[in-house]
């Protein structure tokens, strides 16, 4: 059984609850928020042609509220299509900065079919706090935002 199994769940359950795919997004963030202490900053990013523009997020306000595919370690997730694990932001050229605070970051793309359809976008203050275990829960839970965003518009292509 995955490590996170039962936050993984408590996700399933409240995204179900929700009548469209804007409010799944807000219910997932609200959940991963909630259960896992070490992260600070939970956001989702949408892709709308090149640009990711920021969706529903707690945490600090980020200045970076739309950020071109290729720019930033958001970027970067979406045109790799892949997820990226930063333990240490202050040592990659590529971070763009949302809070002093940050130690490191995970962003997980939200595909369905290769297509990027968005990302998850967390920040922790704690240097190296995404592990595998980590990376595993956000992935599941991408597929499931997936699955809620595809029902309710079409696929932005990369
Ligand atoms: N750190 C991100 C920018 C988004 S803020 O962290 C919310 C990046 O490097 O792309």
């Amino acid at each position: 059984m995955p490590k996170h199994d039962g936050v993984y769940k408590k996700v399933e359950a409240a995204i179900a609850n929700e009548p469209d795919g804007q409010s799944a997004l807000e219910a997932a963030v609200r959940v991963l928020k909630a259960e896992m202490t070490r992260y600070t900053w939970v956001g989702i990013y949408l892709l709308f042609g090149n640009e990711l523009v920021l969706g529903p997020y707690l945490g600090k306000p980020s200045p970076h509220t739309r950020i071109p595919v290729g720019r930033g370690i958001c970027g970067a997730a979406a045109a790799e299509k892949a997820t990226i694990i930063v333990d240490d932001v202050s040592a990659d050229p590529r971070y763009l900065a949302c809070s002093l605070d940050t130690r490191s970051e995970i962003v997980v793309p939200i595909m369905r079919d290769r297509a990027v359809l968005g990302e998850i976008d967390i920040d922790s203050d704690q240097r190296a706090a995404f592990d595998d275990a980590n990376r595993e829960l956000l992935e599941r839970v991408a597929d499931l935002l997936a699955a809620r965003l595809s029902a309710s518009q079409p696929a932005a292509r990369t």
